[in-house]
């Protein structure tokens, strides 16, 4: 028997951006989600997805195209799953965060609200990241361009994972998110093991030399390399980092890993140097942070920058309060606003983020700061509170996910003045916001873009005793 063939919705009228910057439109008494479209598109969609409340589909013919849109400037636009937004214009992009923020925490939070301030947005829109990865596959994603061409191509590719498929590859030729010379490596790296025949991974397999390269940058100019090998094969490695080593003398660390598990992580593998140092500095404000190969760092170094300013404002310190630092990852909000407050104790569940939170606290002298590493919901509790002292200022930037209800509990039985809540995903900051209003009104709130072409949007929000 076939498969029953995909519906047709035709004619569909996009009328906004929701929730997770999926656009959408209506049909009968559904929704209807359409990737890479834009409010004023009319479509028909090919439905791939039923579900009770809503379908999901893709467009594949255009009666009328929204006003909102602009030519997308990447040639890998719609194919690798990054950069969704480059349709819209970034004031257009700017200004569908905003909704999406205000759009969370009328509906979800439900509490009162100041004023939103205007979105800050990113100077830099392209190349604004400082830590890209790419896989090696030697089962490369053709377009249907590329098959329609008839050319022949590689096998082999070096680039990105294709949305919903993990085990091809869509080969890059130019990347806007990350600057020079971060192209030039990949470029490099690539021709210069496919011209020697240098095998690359088979994700299904699991066979295969190249697996994977990550390329860190920071602002004071240095650079990591990072090539992930799934064999020990001594003569390959050698060819791989002395060619990269040799066309790219402004690295300052190039690193590999021997990585044969069944995935890219390597949080639990050595990492051994080749060349250079093993980490690189980032600096703010002229405080260092040293970035390891395991570490964590903000990916838009300037917009971290901004983030953290918004949150020392928001929390605006005297010089007399303890501070705790929720979710502290490598202690970077604690050491950036140590100096403002007599004491700061940043919580994180990564040991090896703890550690690189303490060198860092020593690399700037900074003797403020206590860390410790546990998951949230059992370190911080009255017993961890008594110990290191009444919480004058809570900060809090928890993943996706937002936070477990027991520390929203502990948040409210410390009842400290100010919490200012750091959040990357606005519906679950306005679910427990909903949660805080039992003691806290919001009193400030600031969207900051950290990902331009994305639909990411940051939001800080300052929360007092009422
Ligand atoms: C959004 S990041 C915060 C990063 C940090 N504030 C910064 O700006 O670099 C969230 C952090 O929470 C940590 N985390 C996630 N779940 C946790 C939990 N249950 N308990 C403690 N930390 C957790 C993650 O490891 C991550 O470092």
């Amino acid at each position: 028997m076939g498969r029953k063939p995909h519906p047709i919705i035709e004619e569909l009228e996009i009328e906004k951006i929701a929730s997770e910057g999926k656009a959408l439109g209506y049909y009968k008494d559904k929704v209807v989600f359409v990737a890479g479209t834009a409010p004023g598109d009319i479509i028909d969609v090919r439905v791939h997805k039923k579900k009770k409340s809503f379908l999901e589909g893709s467009a594949i013919k255009f009666h009328k195209k929204s006003d909102l849109r602009i030519e997308a400037f990447c040639s890998h636009y719609g194919v690798c799953g990054g950069c969704k937004w480059q349709h819209l214009s970034y004031d257009d992009q700017l200004g569908f965060k905003t909704e999406q923020v205000k759009d969370s925490l009328e509906r979800i939070a439900k509490v009162e609200l100041p004023e939103i301030n205007p979105i800050l947005g990113s100077e830099n829109t392209r190349f604004y990241r400082n830590k890209m990865e790419y896989t090696f596959s030697n089962n490369r994603w053709l377009t249907t361009e590329e098959i329609e061409s008839g050319k022949e191509f590689e096998s082999d590719a070096l680039g990105f994972h294709i949305p919903k498929r993990f085990d091809k590859i869509v080969q890059i030729e130019k990347c806007y998110l990350q600057a020079d010379p971060s192209n030039a490596i990949r470029n490099s790296v690539d021709r210069f093991a496919k011209d020697n025949n240098i095998t690359y991974f088979n994700l299904i397999k699991q066979v295969g030399f190249l697996r994977n390269l990550i390329i860190r940058t920071s602002t004071t100019g240095q650079t990591m390399v990072i090539l992930q090998v799934a064999e020990d094969n001594e003569e390959w490695l050698s060819m791989m980092l002395n060619h990269i080593k040799e066309h790219f003398p402004e690295l300052t660390s190039l690193l590999y890993i021997l990585n044969q598990k069944g995935n890219e992580t390597f949080h639990d593998l050595d990492v051994n140097v080749f060349y250079g140092k093993d980490h690189i500095i980032e600096e703010m404000e002229g405080l260092q942070f040293k970035i390891g190969p395991k570490s964590f760092y903000q990916t838009n170094s300037d917009q971290a920058y901004e983030l953290y300013k918004v949150a020392r404002d928001f929390a605006n310190l005297k010089g007399d309060e303890t501070v705790y630092d929720l979710y502290t990852g490598t202690g970077t909000i604690a050491n950036f606003i140590a100096k403002s407050a007599k004491k700061v104790i940043g919580v994180e569940y990564v040991p090896e983020a703890i550690e690189d939170a303490k060198v860092n606290s020593q690399l700037n002298k900074i003797e403020n700061t206590d860390f410790f590493a546990g998951d949230m919901k059992d370190v911080f509790n009255d017993e961890f509170l008594a110990q290191h002292g009444k919480a004058d200022v809570i900060i809090t930037d928890p993943p996706r996910a937002g936070m477990h209800p027991d520390v929203i509990k502990t948040l409210l039985n410390i009842a400290a003045n100010k919490i200012v809540y750091v959040s990357c995903n606005p519906a679950t900051q306005a679910r427990d916001l909903a949660l805080l209003d039992e003691k806290y009104k919001v009193t400030k709130v600031q969207p900051v873009d950290m990902f331009p072409q994305t639909h990411h949007v940051e939001n800080v929000v300052l929360l007092e005793l009422k």
